[in-house]
């Protein structure tokens, strides 16, 4: 069978690359005898009364509608919708993905109202009262996935982009990859909307039919940053970009994944963490499909994959290319990429929808690689541009890819869509659009020499296009705004991130060295201290000490040395609770941070001893803090025993629980006793020294809850799914002890469910508080994302 298959997708290639020959002779006729100019000089005639607006003395009244001067996503829709163009704006956007993505003809009535209604579903979701700057987050895709049930599917994607994004190798951009995999996960959901459209569907299978989508838009998603992305990026050796080349090509001609046996090369990690997730994807997909539409998807995949690796090969030193070498993979990988997806999803065939992406393909890679030319020719990359770029001076006869750029846009208003109104007006739109940003890309000197060696054949319809470009407004795109405003977040997240786990890092050794108590010199031996200090001494992740600091001397802006005792205070606390939750008596273990628990290495009178020892100190601590007040201080203490009392009661509702079915809220309720308190505290008690309002205590107590929730529902998770040797302690213990833990009362998918419930009802806390901390954002996203 493979031969066969092998046969068959090279056949299908050379047929897909006699097809794009005939596509292409017919753009080379139009071309040379320079027909389209006429044809587009028409177009702009009737296209410019929508767009050029001469100034009048009510524009000067009107002056407040002109574009805003502050730039940035939520001002910008907030300004359209002000100035009554908000309409108009997603209309055209909506209209061209339709005709981009999904292959639809504007003329048709009946898309025109799916427009329209998807027009104002947009528009009411950017306009909600709630709407926070940014519609996109985490939370605010889990509460979207909640809505349609399908949230499960939604913490894995999330999840498993994690993962996957922090293997980008340094050299590729992270934010590019998050953005292209769910730029691709949102197409196929688009798909998948619009197939099902007007069919009823029970409830079950709806949410089946969401959740395949939303996996096969992820899977194949990462493809992009796995594949195409790294080999463009000149991170592996060429030995390697060979093997790797082979590994793509023989899972595709085969329909299997080869086994990774032996790998030359510096970046073996690297591929084997590749090789299993695209493993996993290209069995997910497979188990999708039955034998043809399979088949049909390998060969897709096959030309899009081919037709760019004849490209990369190319070099920009070569200058013997023919225009068929350099035009032909661009229309072949174009076209392929756009039909890839609806073979993807298994969709009935529509020859319809086949041709017009096949056509608009190459419209789009010419309008990419405009945008990119400096860039790609930077990096050696063979494009119709920068090849021309290159060569115009000494090859008179290759094509001018500017002058294709404009053929191919007339054939498309002209051949393929029979000059309809609405999507003349569309690609006008987008095309006037791309100029405007090359020119603000490149500054107006660049832009203009620029000009002048693409459009020396066509002077008079330049100086149409450059007026245009100049006067036109009304031409901008949703999808560029919002590409602009997720490249911005996400490297603005990603470098708070990394902030926060430096912040986190750079604290943590200082207060390791102030933890060790001094031992009573008067006694021959203080086996009890000597106890602690071994339980202080092993390595704790000192994530509640660290919280005191950060809200202590970074929120609340109390003085660093003062409040020293009150960090030991908070460990204090937290070891003693771990040194009797280890005892014989409690879980049993033998292990805790790294090591030997204390009854282990002493006896369990001298663990017991050692605990009572540590709660003790930990309020000897609050009593030194010499700064504050004493009524102060009393208040403090007054908090930290009662809340040690309380982690009493916690723990023994969970030794209880043994061998038991809890509610959910009764497990909630044991939970928040035994570790969302000490969470509690360490983030009340800074607030106690610093004198906060209550209302700022009690958002920080709920967020405490739901944080402390969220932080011991992982720690069950770990209990089943992480390993001994990072964990520092014996996992599986929950399982040993019979203990009702989340997992054991949902599950690990209903445990995971519920961790991220608290993970965002946490998020939204954040949001309310006054002096809105992202420390505390970072906080919970690290305790549901942490390894140990
Ligand atoms: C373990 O706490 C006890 C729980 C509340 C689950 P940590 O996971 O913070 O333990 P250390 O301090 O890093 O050892
Ligand atoms: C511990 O819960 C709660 C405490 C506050 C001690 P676990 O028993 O699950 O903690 P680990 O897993 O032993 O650290
Ligand atoms: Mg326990
Ligand atoms: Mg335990
Ligand atoms: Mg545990």
């Amino acid at each position: 069978m493979d031969k066969k298959l092998k046969e068959a997708i090279n056949e299908e290639y050379r047929s897909a690359e006699h097809k794009a020959v005939r596509y292409f002779e017919a753009l080379q006729n139009q071309l040379t005898d320079q027909s389209y100019v006429s044809s587009l000089i028409n177009d702009f005639q009737t296209w410019k009364i929508n767009h050029i607006h001469s100034p009048s003395i009510l524009t000067y009244f009107s002056r407040k509608k002109r574009k805003p001067t502050v730039k940035g996503y939520r001002p910008y829709i907030e300004w359209l919708n002000y100035a009554g163009k908000l309409d108009n704006y997603l209309n055209r956007s909506i209209s061209y993905l339709y005709m981009r993505d999904l292959g639809k003809t504007l003329s048709s009535q009946h898309t025109q109202e799916r427009i329209d209604e998807v027009v104002n579903n947009v528009k009411t979701h950017l306009l909600k009262k709630d709407a926070k700057n940014d519609n996109f987050s985490v939370s605010s895709l889990y509460k979207l996935a909640k809505k349609e049930k399908v949230e499960h599917t939604m913490i894995f994607v999330l999840e498993k982009l994690k993962r996957v994004t922090a293997h980008i190798p340094s050299g590729m951009s992270v934010e590019h990859a998050q953005r292209k995999i769910l730029k691709i996960i949102a197409g196929v959901l688009m798909h998948e909307l619009e197939e099902r459209r007007g069919i009823e569907l029970a409830d079950q299978e709806r949410k089946c039919r969401l959740e395949k989508a939303i996996k096969l838009g992820f899977y194949y998603g990462i493809t992009y940053p796995l594949i195409d992305d790294l080999l463009d990026a000149k991170i592996l050796s060429k030995d390697e970009e060979k093997q790797y080349a082979t590994l793509i090509r023989t899972t595709l001609e085969t329909g299997e994944v080869p086994a990774l046996d032996s790998w030359h090369g510096e970046n073996k990690e690297l591929i084997l963490f590749i090789h299993s997730e695209l493993k996993e994807a290209f069995e997910y997909m497979k188990l999708q499909h039955d034998d043809r539409t399979w088949k049909l998807f390998l060969k897709q995949a096959y030309i899009f994959f081919h037709s760019q690796e004849v490209d990369r090969e190319k070099k920009l030193t070569n200058s013997t290319y023919s225009n068929e070498e350099i035009y032909i993979p661009v229309i072949l990988k174009s076209s392929a990429s756009r039909q890839i997806v609806r073979s993807l999803m298994n969709a009935p065939e529509d020859e319809g929808y086949d041709k017009r992406t096949f056509y608009y393909g190459i419209y789009n890679q010419l309008a990419d690689d405009l945008a990119d030319m400096f860039d790609d020719k930077k990096d050696g990359a063979v494009t119709p541009y920068t090849y021309y770029l290159t060569y115009h001076t000494t090859r008179k006869d290759l094509i001018n890819p500017f002058e294709m750029y404009w053929t191919v846009i007339s054939y498309l208003i002209h051949d393929v869509y029979q000059a309809d109104f609405k999507t003349k007006e569309v690609i006008l739109d987008r095309a006037i659009n791309g100029l405007k940003r090359l020119k603000e890309k490149l500054g107006e000197q660049k832009y203009s020499d620029l000009m002048g060696i693409f459009t020396k054949r066509m002077s008079t319809f330049n100086r149409i296009l450059q007026q245009m470009v100049e006067k036109a407004d009304d031409v901008d795109f949703f999808d560029k705004l919002l590409r602009d405003h997720m490249i911005t977040t996400l490297k603005e997240n990603r470098r708070e991130q990394e902030e926060f786990s430096e912040m986190i890092q750079s604290i943590r050794s200082p207060i390791d060295k102030m933890l060790p108590i001094t031992e009573n010199a008067l006694l021959e031996k203080d086996i009890v201290t000597e106890a602690a200090n071994y339980s202080l001494a092993g390595n704790g992740k000192r994530i509640r000490p660290i919280i005191t600091w950060f809200m202590g001397v970074k929120e609340f802006e109390l003085d660093n040395a003062q409040i020293v005792p009150l960090l030991k205070s908070v460990e204090y606390m937290h070891t003693a609770s771990l040194i009797f939750d280890d005892l014989p008596s409690q879980d049993n273990a033998a292990m805790r941070r790294g090591r030997p628990t204390l009854h282990e290495v002493y006896d369990t009178a001298t663990a017991e001893l050692t605990g009572l020892f540590l709660t003790q100190k930990a309020i000897e601590e609050q009593a030194t803090l010499q700064a504050f007040e004493g009524s102060i201080i009393l208040k403090l203490i007054g908090y930290t025993t009662k809340a040690t009392a309380d982690m009493c009661k916690g723990q023994l509702m969970d030794l209880e629980s043994r061998g038991k079915q809890l509610t959910l809220q009764e497990l909630n309720t044991l939970c928040f006793y035994k570790t969302g308190i000490g969470f509690e505290a360490s983030l009340l008690m800074p607030a106690i020294l610093a004198g906060v309002s209550n209302e700022v205590m009690d958002l920080l107590k709920k967020y405490a809850y739901h944080a402390g929730i969220a932080f011991q529902i992982k720690d069950d998770l770990l209990d089943v799914e992480g390993e001994q040797k990072t964990l520092g302690k014996k996992s599986g213990m929950d399982k040993d002890n019979d203990t009702s833990t989340f997992v054991t009362v949902l599950g690990l998918e209903g445990a995971r469910k519920e961790m991220w419930e608290h993970y965002c009802m946490a998020l939204d806390l954040v949001e309310l508080l006054p002096k809105k901390t992202n420390f505390l954002k970072f906080l919970v996203d690290y305790m549901i994302n942490r390894t140990r």
